[in-house]
């Protein structure tokens, strides 16, 4: 496995990826009681824009650096350009990009827990390190050095019985989709009432289409599609549109999620070629 997401970051996969798992940390952080947060893929944690891997494919400028500067009324757009401008540090122009453990942890409490885990050892070591730095530091954190899938079975059920898991798998492996499917049938065994976000890519030949026939027929519930394309499904080659799937989200995060996409689609899709998906795939 060589996948870097170094390569990626902060492309319009990542702007959609993070604002909805901003937007759903938002949502259960509205109650006192502590949380239960793991993320099962989670990269290095902090990506320089200006380093050698993100500046070949300069993904982040048809992604973040569309929006970075732009003005928008949605206030899940803000908040998250808030949290991107926040991880500059005082710089005040866009060099770094935070990964999903830095964002969470930016909106996490000192009550809620924290799980990292990561397969890549230095990905892994990259990301204890960041996390030990005085401004990231948190207590309740867990940075482990192995397979997130399995993760599952150590974590679940959480003795907090609210929380998240985040998914985000890097869709190198050919039975990816199916993996990604099995771990959230073995993990909602364990915990049904947990929110699951299950990041996948939108790319031509419907790759994607046994994914939703397997989780319809998975006797699961509760299941909604948030999407964001910016090109037409089946173009092809390349990273058409970007996938959460959300088991058990928080009450109208839909209709808060498909306001927030259908403003940013202009922006991160000028050519008006993308579009936006928000529908149930099953109801509760
Ligand atoms: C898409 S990246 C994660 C990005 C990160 N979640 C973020 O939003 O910033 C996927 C990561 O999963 C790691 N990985 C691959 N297979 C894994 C597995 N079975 N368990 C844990 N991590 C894995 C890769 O090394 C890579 O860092």
């Amino acid at each position: 496995m060589n996948y870097r997401h170094s390569f990626h970051a902060g492309n319009f996969a990542d702007v959609h990826k993070h604002l909805t798992l901003l937007a759903v940390l938002d949502y259960l952080l509205l109650k006192p009681k502590p949380i239960f947060y793991l993320d099962t893929h989670a990269g290095g944690g902090e990506y320089d824009l200006s380093g050698d891997e993100s500046t070949r494919g300069n993904e982040w400028n048809e992604g973040i650096g569309r929006i970075f500067n732009g003005h928008f009324t949605s206030p899940l757009i803000t908040r998250y350009i808030e949290v991107i401008h926040k991880a500059q540090q005082g710089a005040g122009k866009l060099h770094t990009y935070p990964g999903s453990p830095l964002i969470a942890t930016h909106v996490l409490r000192d009550i809620d827990r924290r799980v990292f885990v990561e397969m890549q050892a230095e990905e892994c070591l990259a990301l204890r390190k960041l996390l030990r730095q005085p401004q990231h530091h948190m207590v309740n954190t867990t940075v482990n050095h192995g397979d997130g899938y399995q993760a599952l079975n150590a974590y679940l059920p959480p003795k907090e019985r609210r929380g998240l898991i985040l998914m985000d798998a890097p869709f190198e492996a050919a039975d990816e989709f199916k993996r990604l499917e099995q771990a959230l049938l073995r993990a909602s065994e364990r915990w049904s009432d947990g929110v699951y976000c299950l990041w996948y890519p939108i790319k031509s030949g419907g790759l994607v289409n046994p994914f939703y026939a397997a989780l319809k027929r998975s006797g699961l519930r509760n299941l909604l599609l948030a999407e964001l394309s910016v090109r037409p499904a089946d173009t092809p080659l390349g990273l058409n549109g970007s996938g959460m799937l959300i088991m058990n989200p928080p009450w109208q995060l839909d209709i808060a999620l498909r306001s927030a996409y259908t403003e940013l689609l202009p922006a991160l899709a000028p050519d008006s070629q993308g579009s936006v998906r928000v529908e149930w795939l099953v109801r509760e």
